[in-house]
Formats: structure tokens, C-alpha cells, sequence
């Protein structure tokens, strides 16, 4: 099973998609009547299947089997599958598949954060350094395990290398830092590998969220925890790794008890087996695995550089374009400011709910996008200079069940399959709204969960109603 290697087109320019993503084109209905191709803007929360990530997934299924547990040919075809898809995901990593770490397939990055939080098994007096900046999914786990400090930010949502250098010299010494690779709001990149090194000429280890990282640059080979999702990275079908070295998972319980984790066990007794099946309890995900190896094949034959510069082009033109359009404001580092950023954007439109820039932006031009806090309310709440009396207020609203007052921007996100033109329909779009255009009907907010939704009879709408989308209350 082998990807197919796409031929670099010598008249392509960087605003050209880099590869077509399964449902590229798809019509979806708008309240005009028209039915537009979708304007996928939301790919920092999931991305669309590579072709090669679903075809080489229907290529095996006539393999699929039990994986490490059945003696048939398709088990052991499906075990091949299953352990190669492992190996791939270690050099994607950049380790040695034969060498000292293990990757433990999972669901998702979330898993993979909650499984490293048990498996470490701190003290809940040690001390996680992690930052303002990081997604719920790399906040929360630390949470419940050990005492948390955090690097700040500054207003435009960065911090430098001495900020978490203070907090890693802060005593009581820190067992752990959980650092995002790039935000999922801002798309900033850290200086994820200039911080592996301070932490570790310090002795302490890290794990560093690469859900956004993954799928826009090289993985950090010298953080010592990787997580990151490979519906993220074009591989849709619901598989994750957790890497880190084999010694943090040859001792102690596993995350998960169950078979296939076992060496031994008895009514009052159990072996655990060797990393990595020990983490592996239950039966696995082979057909995520198989997706997830095909994408990183396909990634790995477009290359990095196609990737940076098409990404690059992408980000400079979103940033830029909504930077311009009066009545928008850009969240995150300034344009003019030369901070790197993945092609991914978070903005307000002054006067409008974000929720209902979202709302119509679907609805009317065929845009998706995400609003809310996206998974990462401390640091929108920052971006936004929010106050505490301004948060007290909507907390108590929550509280009741009210989301409509959640604070919020709106977040577009490109990826691989995004053209330079989809940018401008965003943007033409954006400024449309700024401007005042009036909607063409009227849109209700729910209260429970903030999303607006068009009034309309129009089929696709109407028989959709229920189904609200993107929601400010479950981030
Ligand atoms: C930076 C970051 N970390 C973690 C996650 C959680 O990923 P998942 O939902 O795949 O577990 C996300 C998802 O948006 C993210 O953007």
C-alpha cells in the first residue's frame, strides 16, 4: 500500500491548493436559493480526508480484522497494517521506530493529554508549567493531577522565551511544561524548539500539543511527549498518538485496564505487558491508524517546504485582507509585526455578535467558520481584554443557562486544500458584513447555546434547525 505521490505542477503558485481534499467543490445551500461550493474556513478544528487517507482505508477494509488478536490471515495482515501505521507515526515524529519511544494510538490529541496526565502520575502538589495560551484539552488534564503555573501573555497573545523561562525558574521546581506547538486561536508558533532547550539545560521534560502543529510544520524531535490528531491532519477516522519515551510507560498502571494490555492475569492479579500494547487496552482503531499512515505518507511526499510556502501565502493574505477591512479587529500578533503565524485568524467585526458573523457567513455566502472561544477561553478572554467584571457578568449568565452574552471572535482557518480565491471570498464577505449589509432575513439567537440561525423555510436550512453548529457554550 503505497501513497500516491502528487507531481509538483511548475505553473502552480502558492496560492494554489496544495492537494484536493475529499468534498472540495461540495455545494452547500445558501438562503439566496443558490447552492455555493463550501468555503471550508474551518480546518484548525477538523480537516477534510486526503483521497490517498480514504483510499487506502478502502483498500484495507477487505483486510480488516482484529488487530494482536487472531490467527486468521486478514488479523495478521490487519496487525501489519496496525504496527506499520505506528512506525510511520514515530518517523513523522522524527524518532527511530526502532528506537527508545513508543507511540501510543489513540482517539485524539485530548485522549493522548488526559492518557500522558495519568501515566506521569505526578504528585498533586508537583508543579505542570503550561501557558495562557494552550487549548482546554492541554490545560484541564493538568488540572486534576498536579498544581498548574502559567506564562502569561501579553496583549497581542505571545509570550518570549524568558517568560517561560521565569516560570520554569520559579520554584518549586516544575516535574513537567505542556506548551502548544501553535495556538488553535491565533496560530501563533511559539518558539517551541528554543523552549524544549531552555526546559531541558533546566531538567525539566516537556510535552508539547501538536494538534495544530502537525499538520503545517515538523514535529519538535526533541520534545519528549507529542500528542496530535490525525482528524486534524487530514485523516478523519478517529485516530490520535501520544509519544514519549518507552520508560515513562514500562511501570505502573496503564490508562486504560483490558485486554490486550496483559500479560497475566488472575482474579487478584495482573501483569501488564510491555509498552506500547500496555497503553493499548481494547481493541484498537485499525482503520484510523491505516488513514493516518496513508496521510503522513501524503504529506511527507508533498513536503514540508510546499507546505510552509502555500501555508505562508495563505496566512499573509487572510491576515493582511482582514487587518484592512474597516470595523474588523485582528486578534493575536499584529500584521506588520513579522511574528510568524499559521494560516489561521481570529477576528471580532465591531458591533456584531460573533456568533452571528459565523451564522451568516454560512448562511449566506457558503463560508464555514468557527466562533466562540474556541477551546481556549483564557486566551480569548485575554486577546479580548476582558475585565473581570466583564467576565463575572457572563459567567453568571452561564451559570443560569444563558450563553447568548459569551464572549468571542471568529476564527478562519486554511490548510493544504485552501486556494488564495477562497481567501477573498472570505474576506469580500467580511466586508460586506463590516460594512452593514443588511441580512436578508431575520436570524434568532438560541439562548443556550448563543448560535444564531437564520429564519427560513429553505430546505437544507429549515430540516437542519435543530442541528445548530459551532457553539460559544461547548468550547
Ligand atoms: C491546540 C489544540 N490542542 C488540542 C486540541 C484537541 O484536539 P482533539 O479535539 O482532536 O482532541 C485542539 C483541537 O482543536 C487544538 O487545536
Amino acid at each position: 500500500m503505497t501513497a500516491a505521490t502528487p507531481t509538483p505542477d511548475a505553473s502552480a503558485s502558492p496560492a494554489d491548493p496544495v492537494a484536493e481534499l475529499i468534498g472540495s467543490g461540495q455545494l452547500v445551500p445558501c438562503l439566496d436559493g443558490v447552492d455555493r461550493p463550501a468555503v471550508e474556513l474551518d480546518q484548525a478544528a477538523s480537516t477534510q480526508s486526503l483521497p490517498e487517507a480514504a483510499a487506502r482505508v478502502a483498500e484495507f477494509l477487505p483486510w480488516y480484522s482484529s488487530v494482536h488478536r487472531g490467527a486468521g490471515f486478514r488479523s495478521r495482515r490487519a496487525t501489519a497494517a496496525y504496527e506499520n501505521a505506528r512506525r510511520a507515526v514515530l518517523s513523522f515524529a522524527g524518532r527511530d521506530p526502532d528506537g527508545d519511544d513508543v507511540a501510543v494510538l489513540c482517539r485524539n490529541t485530548t485522549e493522548a493529554v488526559n492518557h500522558l496526565a495519568y501515566r506521569l502520575r505526578l504528585a498533586p502538589s508537583d508543579v505542570v508549567v503550561t501557558t495562557v495560551v494552550e487549548h482546554h484539552a492541554n490545560l484541564l488534564p493538568w488540572g486534576r493531577v498536579a498544581e498548574r503555573r502559567y506564562v502569561e501573555c501579553a496583549t497581542d497573545g505571545t509570550f518570549a522565551l524568558q517568560d517561560v523561562e521565569a516560570a520554569l525558574d520559579a520554584g518549586p521546581k516544575p516535574a513537567l511544561l505542556a506548551v502548544t506547538g501553535a495556538s488553535n486561536v491565533t496560530g501563533w508558533l511559539p518558539p517551541i524548539d528554543a523552549i524544549i532547550e531552555s526546559a531541558h539545560l533546566r531538567g525539566i521534560p516537556v510535552a508539547v500539543d501538536a494538534a495544530q502543529l502537525a499538520p503545517h510544520r515538523p514535529l519538535p524531535t526533541k520534545a519528549d511527549y507529542l500528542a496530535f490528531s490525525g482528524h486534524k491532519l487530514y485523516a478523519p477516522f478517529g485516530s490520535g498518538a501520544l509519544i514519549g519515551p518507552r520508560s515513562t510507560f514500562e511501570t505502573g498502571d496503564p490508562f486504560l485496564a483490558g485486554g490486550g494490555a496483559v500479560d497475566l492475569v488472575g482474579l487478584d492479579e495482573v501483569v501488564w505487558t510491555a509498552p506500547p500494547d500496555r497503553e493499548e487496552a481494547g481493541s484498537p482503531n485499525v482503520i484510523g491508524a491505516v488513514a493516518l499512515h496513508a496521510a503522513i505518507d501524503a504529506l511527507e511526499a508533498i513536503g514540508w517546504e510546499r507546505i510552509a510556502a502555500h501555508e505562508h501565502a495563505l496566512a499573509d493574505r487572510l491576515r493582511q485582507g482582514l487587518a484592512a477591512i474597516e470595523g474588523v479587529h485582528l486578534l493575536g500578533p499584529a500584521v506588520d509585526s513579522g511574528i510568524e503565524t499559521l494560516p489561521v485568524a481570529a477576528f471580532t467585526i465591531e458591533g456584531m455578535h460573533h456568533a452571528l458573523v459565523a451564522a451568516r457567513l454560512s448562511a449566506e455566502y457558503g463560508i464555514a467558520v468557527r466562533h466562540g472561544c474556541f477551546c481556549a477561553h483564557p486566551y480569548v478572554v485575554r486577546l479580548l481584554g476582558l475585565g473581570d467584571v466583564a467576565v463575572d457578568a457572563y459567567r453568571n449568565e452561564v451559570l443560569h443557562g444563558d450563553h447568548r452574552n459569551v464572549p468571542g471572535a471568529v476564527r478562519a482557518s486554511a490548510g493544504l486544500g485552501t486556494s488564495g480565491e477562497e481567501i477573498d471570498t472570505l474576506l469580500a464577505a467580511v466586508a460586506d458584513l463590516s460594512g452593514g449589509l443588511p441580512a436578508p432575513v431575520a436570524y434568532e439567537q438560541d439562548v443556550g447555546t448563543g448560535d444564531y440561525f437564520p429564519v427560513t423555510d429553505l430546505p437544507g436550512w429549515r430540516d437542519a434547525a435543530l442541528e445548530l453548529g459551532a457553539s460559544c457554550a461547548r468550547g
